[in-house]
């Protein structure tokens, strides 16, 4: 993939970006600028070649795919600071900020038509296992290729409609913590039949890989292999039934919901 990549917000996700984009998608780190305002964060940058600044403007003219790694409230500053140097024909904007929409960052861009896409990773981007939801912004479609590039070495990308962007950020985003407090609760039940924690939590995360990654191989439906592993009068489905009984699967939903309701109160 070739890119000149400046990613403004050089935090926790513009940094694993920057080495996803070096390491799996062979950018060259001569072509990345990591920008923020706190450099000494990110002095242990400066001998692989990468190019470190507190100049936001800088950064994006050098590039011609501009990340924005920011926190939303901070979003409106930057695209102040760098829209002067920002051109229709040259730049791609890609903004992971939670909940500011592409509408608005064109309004902070005074309407210039610069493409932006919006991606929603999670936290598992640090490890290359992230699931990213991506969006752009209207007749701008074609923007969405590089940066699904980008993701792709990152994980897995979906691209989809803006208006599902809350809905990825409760189900991919906070999904991580969804996912960890089931492994958490299922080493707490493991502790309570004899394991030590450290068995206990290794036996719950191996076994949720597996089987995540059982419907992923298979490609079958979380249904089918639950009846692989349930035998008739055995003790799966009894632990199956009193966790239905308990409301397993109506507590997920219902905090899936709830976790939505309040995002579209955070920002509308
Ligand atoms: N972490 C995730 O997995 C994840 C997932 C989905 C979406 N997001 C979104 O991604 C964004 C970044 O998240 P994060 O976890 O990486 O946050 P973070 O670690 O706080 O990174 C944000 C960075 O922005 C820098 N910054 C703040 N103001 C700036 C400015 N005016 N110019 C240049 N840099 C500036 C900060 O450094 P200085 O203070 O040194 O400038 C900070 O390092 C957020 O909008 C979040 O909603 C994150």
């Amino acid at each position: 993939m070739h890119a000149q990549l400046a990613i403004i917000g050089a935090g926790n996700l513009g940094q694993a970006l920057a080495k996803g984009a070096i390491e799996k998608c062979g950018i060259s780190p001569a072509d990345v600028v990591l920008a923020r305002r706190n450099l000494s964060k990110i002095e242990h940058w400066r001998h692989t070649g990468v190019t470190i600044t507190q100049n936001n403007r800088q950064a994006a003219a050098a590039a011609n795919m501009v990340i924005l790694c920011v926190q939303p409230k901070q979003i409106a500053t930057v695209l102040g600071e760098i829209n002067e140097v920002l051109t229709e024909s040259r730049h791609i904007l890609i903004s992971v900020a939670t909940g500011v929409t592409t509408g608005e960052i064109a309004a902070c861009l005074g309407g210039k038509p610069v493409p932006v896409v919006r991606a929603m990773p999670n936290t598992a981007v640090a490890i290359g296992q992230s699931m990213t939801c991506l969006c752009a912004s209207q007749g701008h479609e074609h923007a969405l290729l590089p940066a699904k590039q980008l993701f792709d070495a990152l994980g897995q990308t979906l691209i989809i409609e803006e208006r599902l962007m809350k809905a990825a950020t409760v189900l991919a985003a906070s999904g991580v913590a969804f996912f960890m407090r089931y492994i958490r609760a299922a080493t707490q039940g493991g502790i309570q039949l004899g394991f030590d924690a450290d068995d206990a939590q290794a036996i719950a995360i191996q076994t949720a890989k597996g089987a995540a990654t059982l419907l992923q191989t298979n490609k079958s439906h979380p249904e089918l292999e639950i009846d692989r592993v349930t035998t008739p009068e055995g003790c799966t489905i009894a632990g199956l039934n009193e966790m239905e009984h308990q409301g397993l699967s109506p507590a997920l939903i219902k905090g899936i919901i709830t976790s939505y309701e309040k995002i579209n109160n955070i920002r509308q």
